[in-house]
């Protein structure tokens, strides 16, 4: 079973052109099997009532800690799921840098989606600097071990996206073998965060690739062992993300 996510980020600029986007995307991807992948599209959060149920699952880009309350410009994960969301991004490098997220809100957001069961797409993953002073490993780890604390006693349905920040918007995409290394040692911090915590809990832990992906390199990915992609701009590109879809159903 593979997932696509595709992530529109702050795109398109219009309700119509959201819509056509839209429109376009589920036309393309009509053929596809539901048995063997889940397509799952992440827009603004504006565009979420444009989604019609079909064969796209909806998930969004963020949201607040808490149900409700005195948040000027937040949006929760009630809300979220009134709206027939089952996905939610958090911990996107963008939301990192630009809106100086901190893992202690990452790791209520996690729990708080988990709670209203929202499946988190928990991203993670080190920048070129990081990458270039042999602390990959150590970022990565630190990152899963802050944002998935003290998750005992909640379902653990979750996706970790591996997302070398270098390689967002690049076009210079991780090597399938680098990120195949990476993805190795992301299973086992995860086994050794989880087994700390109360063994026996439903848990089920997806691990996809983001960073210039395409159709170029989607079967390379999957080959090297990840669930799936969270694709950015490529996403915006229907005829570019149905290619993707269907080399993913092909090696499913
Ligand atoms: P990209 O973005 O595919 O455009 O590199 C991926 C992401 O930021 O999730």
């Amino acid at each position: 079973m593979y997932f696509l996510i595709a992530n529109w980020k702050m795109y398109p600029s219009t309700q119509k052109k959201a819509e056509s986007l839209l429109k376009k995307t589920t036309a393309k991807i009509k053929g596809i099997d539901p048995q063997k992948g889940k397509v799952i599209i992440c827009p603004p959060f504006v565009y979420l009532q444009n989604y019609i149920p079909s064969k796209i699952e909806l998930g969004a880009q963020n949201c607040f800690w808490k149900e409700e309350g005195a948040f000027t410009g937040e949006i929760s994960p009630s809300m979220l799921k009134s709206l027939s969301v089952k996905y939610v991004i958090l911990g996107h490098s963008e939301r990192r840098k630009y809106f100086k997220e901190q893992s202690e809100d990452i790791t209520k957001k996690v729990k708080v989606a988990l709670k209203n069961n929202i499946t988190p797409i928990l991203c993670i993953g080190e920048t070129k600097q990081e990458r270039e002073k042999g602390d990959t490993g150590e970022v990565l780890k630190k990152q899963l071990k802050e944002s998935l604390e003290d998750l005992a006693g909640t379902n653990k349905t979750l996706f970790i996206a591996y997302e070398p920040i270098w390689a967002i918007g690049s076009g210079n995409n991780c090597s399938p073998d680098e990120a195949m290394s990476n993805l190795i040692f992301i299973r086992k911090q995860l086994s050794k965060i989880f087994n700390q915590q109360s063994q026996g809990e439903k848990s089920s832990i997806k691990i996809l690739y983001g960073g210039s992906a395409d159709s170029s390199n989607t079967k390379s990915y999957l080959e090297a062992g990840f669930d799936g992609l969270l694709v950015g701009s490529a996403s915006l590109q229907p005829a570019e993300f149905s290619k993707m879809c269907k080399i993913a159903e092909q090696n499913a």
